[in-house]
């Protein structure tokens, strides 16, 4: 597989970047989340793109980036919630899915055939900077072929996908390391979709308590159905034990002695910190020869819901 150029953000390489969208290429975009697979979300060629080079099933839609609040609001009805949770949480980890105006300029193969629009502004310094060079919304799944552990590093993006994409920007780590919260707001009760960078804490303070998508309702989070984020390596959940074959992914300050390989996503036990190394370290845990990864449980409190969450989707039969 070829590599792809990896360039430092510099007013360059931006500008480069910009001028591949415009070619209807993708390039790997930084984001403070995960990295991104990033296309023009105005061509249908560039969005069908996405999905091939991912390999993902055309009935999982796409986040439509954008660089503020009145750049979504040319693309899908924001409502009062949707304004007060974008001043509150934008730019930021927090996507917000909402109806696709009737002169939405996005791809309706974003969409993937649903009437709503999921949007995101991101915090990352570089990706802002793409989106204000590009001046149109940039459509970006996490830059990983499906099912694969998301990429946080730029270099996780060209181990997975190649010269698929022109470029990587090179963004450094991401700072928070898991996907952004999805928040569905077509629903009178905001349902939570993916918990995710946004901690439905704080998003409980802004519009009240979430509800979860009823019980098979599959249209609604079509992106959480399967096996998702998963590691080569079989996952073992709620480890308190290790076995000398395994690789042990810890949280805390009590972990279990003797696994082939330990890697502690937070010995001081902050959720924060997990969240930046969870899909690092299950890379690195899956390249250590074990027989499998046994993960320890986190809080099911601030970001340890939405790191809880990847690993029992990485957990789940394939
Ligand atoms: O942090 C993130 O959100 C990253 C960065 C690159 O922004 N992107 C990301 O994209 O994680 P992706 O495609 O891997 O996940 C998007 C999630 C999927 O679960 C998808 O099903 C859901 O958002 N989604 C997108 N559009 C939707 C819609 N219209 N209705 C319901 N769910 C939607
Ligand atoms: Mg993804």
């Amino acid at each position: 597989m070829t590599r792809p150029p990896i360039l430092e953000p510099t007013a360059d390489s931006i500008s480069r970047a910009a001028q591949a969208l415009r070619a209807g290429l993708l390039v790997g975009l930084p984001t403070e989340t995960v990295y991104g697979l990033a296309g023009d979300a105005t061509s249908d060629r560039a969005v069908a793109a996405i999905f091939a080079a991912k390999n993902r099933p055309e009935f999982n839609p796409l986040i439509a980036h954008v660089a503020d609040a009145a750049a979504a609001r040319l693309l899908v009805e924001f409502d009062g919630r949707a304004e007060r949770l974008a001043q509150r949480f934008w730019p930021g980890a927090l996507t917000l899915v909402l109806k696709r105006r009737a002169d939405c300029p996005v791809s309706l193969l974003c969409s993937a055939g649903l009437d709503t629009l999921a949007v995101r502004c991101p915090a990352h310094d570089a990706a802002r900077a793409l989106l204000k060079a590009f001046g149109k919304p940039l459509a970006a799944p996490s830059a990983n072929p499906s099912g694969q552990v998301s990429p946080t590093t730029a270099r996780h993006v060209a181990d997975g996908l190649g010269d698929k994409v022109a470029l990587v920007i090179d963004g450094g780590p991401c700072a928070v390391g898991v996907e952004s919260t999805v928040l569905d707001l077509t629903v009178a009760a905001p349902a939570l979709l993916r918990p995710g960078g946004v901690p439905e804490e704080d998003l409980a303070a802004i519009v009240g308590p979430l509800t979860r998508p009823a019980e098979g309702d599959a249209i609604k989070s079509p992106g959480m159905l399967a096996s998702h984020y998963a590691p080569r390596l079989p996952l073992r959940l709620d480890a308190r034990d290790v076995k000398p074959d395994e690789a042990l992914l810890a949280f805390g300050p009590d972990a279990p002695q003797g696994a082939r390989m330990t890697l502690n996503l937070s010995a001081r036990g902050n959720v924060v910190e997990a969240a930046q190394h969870l899909f690092d370290y299950l890379r690195r845990l899956d390249a250590s020869g074990a027989r499998a990864i046994a993960a320890m449980k986190l809080p099911e409190r601030g970001l340890g819901r939405a790191i809880n969450d990847r690993l029992r989707r990485a957990a789940a039969p394939r």
